[in-house]
């Protein structure tokens, strides 16, 4: 679907206009929807003419159900209002600090003792289940102070997790087909309405039970540093807002997009060259126009978790790679999921290999070497 979706985008000049249902009367009552990746349209849509464009009746009766009115389903004064109060707790250091120690605790005590458990045994990992299960923990913690870690050895089941993921698999199912087709069997409680009925009911048992707890501890005088514990310091929110804070925040931590269009990135633009992102003499990381890299949004709505995300990313890729080197294995297929977010259909399979740690020590030994050495009178003048 992806990959349908980014031909026809590659055969319009990056913008196209399709129907849902290509019988032409209902196509004329439906709309047409417009797809494009042009840079120029998608700062028109996302922050020139942000107004004319909200999610809209379609995407929110879609996600209600899962998201309710939280601030990834709301348009107008509703969105507003939670952006305010969510980007003032973004600015916050404590955030950034809870974040950090979140993923420090994961990758110390659980992902690296499993990338070293897979490199003494020569086995295969899938580094994306593994990645998708840190960031799973790591939102929780961060949303609503419970880590459930299920980056864990043997990857156990967690039934909180599944039920989650039902509940998006679900509702992207929703779109695929006309909204009274899904309502109908919503109705009779039927098929994916069924299992999104069982997973958003399990989803918001777990929730409430944790609110309830924290509501007391709260009131007992212990400390956290949740976004949840802040929304309920402040005082006013009703449980069930509260519980959908929370739930937006879970989905919002696990997304992940992607471009490759050759009109945007130039014929190079499948290749894996992070050194796009540096100054032409190499030496200073430079930001794209962030309305032709769009994997965190741009404009108003733009992610509101996006340093939290790159502080993870950072984390995570600096311990892995002093200790390892990875392989994608052999006659591993990469293919793109139909899903929510962007994910791969049959994982990540890497083979992990120790690094040699000895190189790198001695690598560094002779650079402090070689300053120290540095004569007196240029070490003088350099001062
Ligand atoms: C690599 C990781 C991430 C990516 C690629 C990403 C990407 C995005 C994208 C594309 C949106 C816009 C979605 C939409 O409007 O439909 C978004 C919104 C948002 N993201 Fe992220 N995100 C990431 C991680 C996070 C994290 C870790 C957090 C929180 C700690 C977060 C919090 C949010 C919030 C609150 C919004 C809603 C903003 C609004 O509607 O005003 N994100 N993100």
């Amino acid at each position: 679907m992806h990959e349908w979706i980014a031909d026809n985008l590659r055969a319009n000049g990056g913008t196209y206009q399709t129907c849902i249902c290509a019988v032409p009367a209902l196509a004329r009552r439906q709309g047409l929807v417009t797809v494009t990746c042009d840079p120029r349209n998608l700062e028109h849509v996302l922050k020139t003419r942000f107004d004319n464009y909200p999610k809209g009746p379609t995407y929110h009766a879609v996600f209600l159900d899962l998201l309710g009115d939280g601030i990834f389903n709301s348009d107008g004064d509703t969105w507003l209002f939670q952006r305010k109060t969510a980007a003032l707790e973004f600015t916050t250091r404590t955030l950034r600090h809870a974040m950090s120690r979140w993923v420090c605790r994961s990758i110390h005590l659980r992902l690296l003792p499993m990338l070293q458990d897979a490199s003494l045994k020569s086995g295969v990992v899938d580094l994306q289940e593994l990645l998708l299960r840190l960031t799973f923990d790591n939102i929780c913690g961060l949303a609503f102070g419970k880590d459930p870690e299920t980056l864990a050895p043997g990857l156990p089941e967690n039934a909180f997790a599944v039920a989650f993921d039902r509940a998006t698999e679900a509702t992207l199912n929703r779109f695929i087909l006309p909204e009274s087709m899904w309502r109908f069997k919503k109705w009779l409680r039927i098929g994916m309405e069924a299992t999104l009925f069982r997973s958003v009911a399990h989803v918001d048992r777990y929730l409430s039970a944790v609110i309830k707890t924290r509501k007391l501890e709260i009131d007992d005088g212990q400390n956290h540093d949740d976004l949840l514990s802040r929304f309920i310091k402040k005082g006013t929110y009703s449980e069930a807002f509260l519980q959908h804070v929370a739930l937006n925040f879970i989905l919002a931590g696990r997304d992940t997009s992607a471009g490759r269009m050759k009109s945007v990135w130039g014929n190079d633009c499948l290749e894996f060259r992070p050194d796009r992102w540096l100054s032409p003499d190499g030496k200073r990381f430079e930001m794209q126009d962030s309305f032709r890299f769009v994997a965190f949004n741009a404009g108003p709505r733009i992610c509101l978790g996006k340093d939290l995300a790159y502080l993870q990313m950072k984390s995570i890729a600096a311990a892995v790679l002093l200790r390892h080197r990875l392989h994608v294995a052999p006659a591993h297929r990469v293919e793109q999921k139909m899903s929510l977010t962007l994910f791969m259909k049959h994982g990540l399979k890497m083979n992990v290999h120790d690094r040699d740690m000895d190189s790198i020590a001695s690598e560094l030994r002779k650079t402090r070497q070689s300053a120290a050495a540095v004569p007196a009178e240029v070490v003088a003048a350099g001062a």
